[in-house]
Order: structure tokens, then C-alpha cells, then sequence
């Protein structure tokens, strides 16, 4: 079965549950159990099958289980948020006196994490310029055990050679972890050397902006017994609706992801072409810096690109954002309708790499609207800029 095939099926099994096509929503704390003795053989297998609320329903499983056909990995963790994913997967893998090495370009909150409780708990954080490919290895220290990716950087697009950076992990027994959400679906972590990977299901596979969702995917079923463990103990627990959210969006994923994708291509194009615009930043576009790298390793893309405009003021961009009206200024991405945010300022935040913009810029997520008023709308906004 072919991939698109593979996701329609995933996670369902309609003969459990009277010939319904979709999974039933489980709200679901307490299980009661018959016997002592059956309580008990639950005990024995903590993860397996439906003992309590908090360790997962038969909705749980069903994300599950299409999650980790989305991803191409073996096991998927359903947790919170994405950023709960982030987290709870550093909190599986790390202990006091770990080091971890964590791109450059990564969404400002998981910085936040790693310099707040990471530090905290006494793991030493490194950034690393995510254009860093196989020179990873000098970062590299004995006791260093994950390594952080994301790719693109949801803010500054950068593509990270995330083979080169697998190869060099592996060969000093570290793991690779990466944030895939702007991926989901065109990039295949597990063929590309990745060993955990992280989704913010909260944009894409939700993807109506009404929920917040995250999953863990690994490859390997010791790993997911190990972060399962640690997720588990943090008492971490999704909401019954929002998996079922998550489920109904990933049925679609693949048709709106080619939507998005196409209309982002069309607006960078034109808007490259435009003489208030110094660089657009959306990998699927030949000539960005990360397009070789795209082509080499992504199937697709998405709606979410940058944009880098000629010096202008801030007042000016204010005008360009406040009068749109298909693009609302919102922080999230994924959903089915346009967003912008600027990321001008001390939005994007750099320690070991150089992130010199030549003007003020913005991030746009392009939604399931006709793209010629999607184009009209930015088009307006750049004579407010003017
Ligand atoms: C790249 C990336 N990773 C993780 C997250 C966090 O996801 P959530 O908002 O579901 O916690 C976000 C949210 O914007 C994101 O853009």
C-alpha cells in the first residue's frame, strides 16, 4: 500500500467497535477490572492494553498507531502539546552531567526549556549553527547524548543536513532527535537517520486550529519503552477530544499539505520578484539557501515560508500586517487559514550563528484559501508598507 493509502487505514478497527469508521471518543479515567487476579496481570505489562485513563484509551492508540505511520516510525506517544513532546523527550533522555547539542534555529521555547529547566537540573546545553552538517563531530563531547534538530527552523527556514548530523551522532553513541512538525509528511525521519521524532500536532495534523496535540515517534521499541517510562511518570496525558482531533485531521493531512504547499510556492514566487522584498525564505523554492538540501532529502512542502523585506520602518510593517485581512496576526501555523507574524527583533535569537537579515521580516503560514486573494491581500499590504 502506498503511503496516502497506508494513513486512511491507520489507527482504525472498525470491527472493535460496531463497524464505525472512525475510532469512538473514550473519556475515560478509572477502568474497572472483574478480578483481582485480572487487575493484578495488567499490572505486569504497564503499557500495554487499557488500564487507566492516564496511560492511554483506545483513542489514544488509534493517534498512536496513525501517528506512527504518519511519521514512518514503529511506536508514536501521544502527549499534550508539541512542546510537551520537546520536552518530555529531552526529560526521557537526559540526566544531570548529560550534555545536549541544540540547533541554533530552533522555536524560541524550546531554547527557553533548555536554558530554564534543563539547567536547572544539570544538563549542559550547547547551540549549534544548524548549518554545521558533519563538522557536528567537533562539538561533540564524551558526554554528550542528544542531539537537537529542527528543519527547517520554523522561524528562519534554515535546512539542516540531518544524515551528516546522524551519522556523526551515531558514531559517538548519541541520539538524534528532531522537531519535524514543519515535515510532517514529506520528510521521513527514520530513512534519514533520525531516532526520535517530534511533532506539534497542534498545526498540521490537527489542522483546524482547535487543538493541542503532540507525538513522540521512534523507530526503535526500546527507546519508546524508555520515553514512555519517564512521560509516564511526568503523568503527561492528552485530552480524549483532541486525539480524536488529531485522527480526523491526519485523514486529510496529505490533500491539504499539497494545497498549502502549492500555494506557498506560487506566493514566494511572485513575491521574490518584488522590489520591497530582499529574500523570501521557503526551501521548496529553487535558489533558497536550503533548497539543494530540500530536494535532496523532503517530498513536499507546506504553507509556512518567510519573507525578509528592504529597510523599512517598524511603522511601516505595522501597516503592511494591520490592514491584512485573509492573513490574521496570529503565533500558530497549520491550520486552514492564512497567519503572519512579524519576526523582526527579538523573535529570532541567536548564540552560535549569525542571523543578519537585510530588513525587517515576517512569517507567513499560507491557509487553504484561493490563492489569488491570498496574493492580492499581501500585495495591498506591500503598498501600505510603501
Ligand atoms: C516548530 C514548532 N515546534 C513545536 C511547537 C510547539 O507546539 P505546541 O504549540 O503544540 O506546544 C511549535 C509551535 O508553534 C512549533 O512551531
Amino acid at each position: 500500500m502506498k503511503k496516502d493509502s497506508r494513513i486512511v487505514h491507520a489507527g482504525r478497527h472498525p470491527e472493535n467497535f460496531s463497524g464505525a469508521v472512525n475510532p469512538p471518543v473514550f473519556h475515560a479515567s478509572t477502568i474497572v477490572y472483574p478480578t483481582v487476579a485480572k487487575m493484578e496481570a495488567g499490572a505486569v505489562n504497564q503499557f500495554e492494553g487499557v488500564r487507566y485513563g492516564r496511560f492511554g484509551t483506545p483513542t489514544t492508540f488509534a493517534f498512536e498507531e496513525a501517528m506512527a505511520e504518519v511519521e514512518g516510525g514503529t511506536r508514536s506517544i501521544a502527549i499534550s502539546s508539541g512542546l510537551a513532546a520537546i520536552s518530555g523527550t529531552l526529560m526521557a533522555l537526559l540526566k544531570a552531567g548529560d550534555h545536549l547539542l541544540m540547533a541554533d534555529c530552533v522555536y524560541y521555547p524550546t531554547r527557553k526549556f533548555c536554558e530554564s529547566v534543563l539547567n536547572t537540573f544539570g544538563i549542559e546545553t550547547t547551540f549549534y549553527d544548524p548549518q554545521v552538517g558533519a563538522g557536528i563531530k567537533d562539538l561533540i563531547r564524551p558526554n554528550t547524548r542528544v542531539i537537537f534538530a529542527e528543519s527547517p527552523g520554523s522561524l528562519t527556514f534554515d535546512v539542516q543536513d540531518i544524515p551528516a548530523i546522524a551519522q556523526a551522532a551515531h558514531a559517538h553513541d548519541a541520539l538524534l532527535v528532531l522537531d519535524n512538525t514543519w515535515g510532517v509528511l514529506t520528510f521521513q525521519p527514520f530513512t534519514h537517520g533520525v531516532d526520535v521524532s517530534i511533532q506539534a500536532c497542534t498545526k498540521y495534523v490537527v489542522g483546524h486550529a482547535d487543538a493541542m496535540l503532540g507525538a513522540i515517534t521512534v523507530a526503535d521499541p526500546a527507546l519508546w519503552k524508555q520515553i514512555k517510562t519517564s512521560v509516564a511518570a511526568f503523568g503527561h496525558s492528552p485530552g480524549a477530544e483532541e486525539l480524536y482531533f488529531g485522527l480526523r485531521g491526519l485523514r486529510t493531512l496529505s490533500v491539504r499539505l499539497r494545497h498549502h504547499a502549492q500555494t506557498a510556492l506560487t506566493l514566494t514566487a511572485w513575491l521574490k520578484t518584488r522590489p520591497e522584498v530582499a529574500r523570501v525564505l521557503y526551501p521548496p523554492l529553487p535558489g533558497d539557501a536550503g533548497h539543494d538540501l530540500w530536494k535532496r532529502d523532503f517530498q513536499g512542502g507546506c504553507g509556512l515560508f518567510g519573507v525578509i523585506l528592504t529597510p523599512h520602518s517598524k511603522q511601516a510593517v505595522d501597516a503592511l500586517l494591520d490592514g491584512l485581512t485573509h492573513f490574521k496576526l496570529g503565533y500558530s501555523w497549520g491550520g486552514f487559514e492564512s497567519l503572519a507574524i512579524p519576526t523582526s527583533g527579538h523573535s529570532v535569537i541567536r548564540t552560535a550563528s549569525v542571523w543578519a537579515p537585510e530588513g525587517p521580516s515576517l512569517r507567513f503560514h499560507a491557509g487553504l484559501e484561493d490563492v489569488t486573494d491570498l496574493q492580492a491581500d499581501i500585495e495591498a499590504g506591500l503598498d501600505r508598507l510603501s
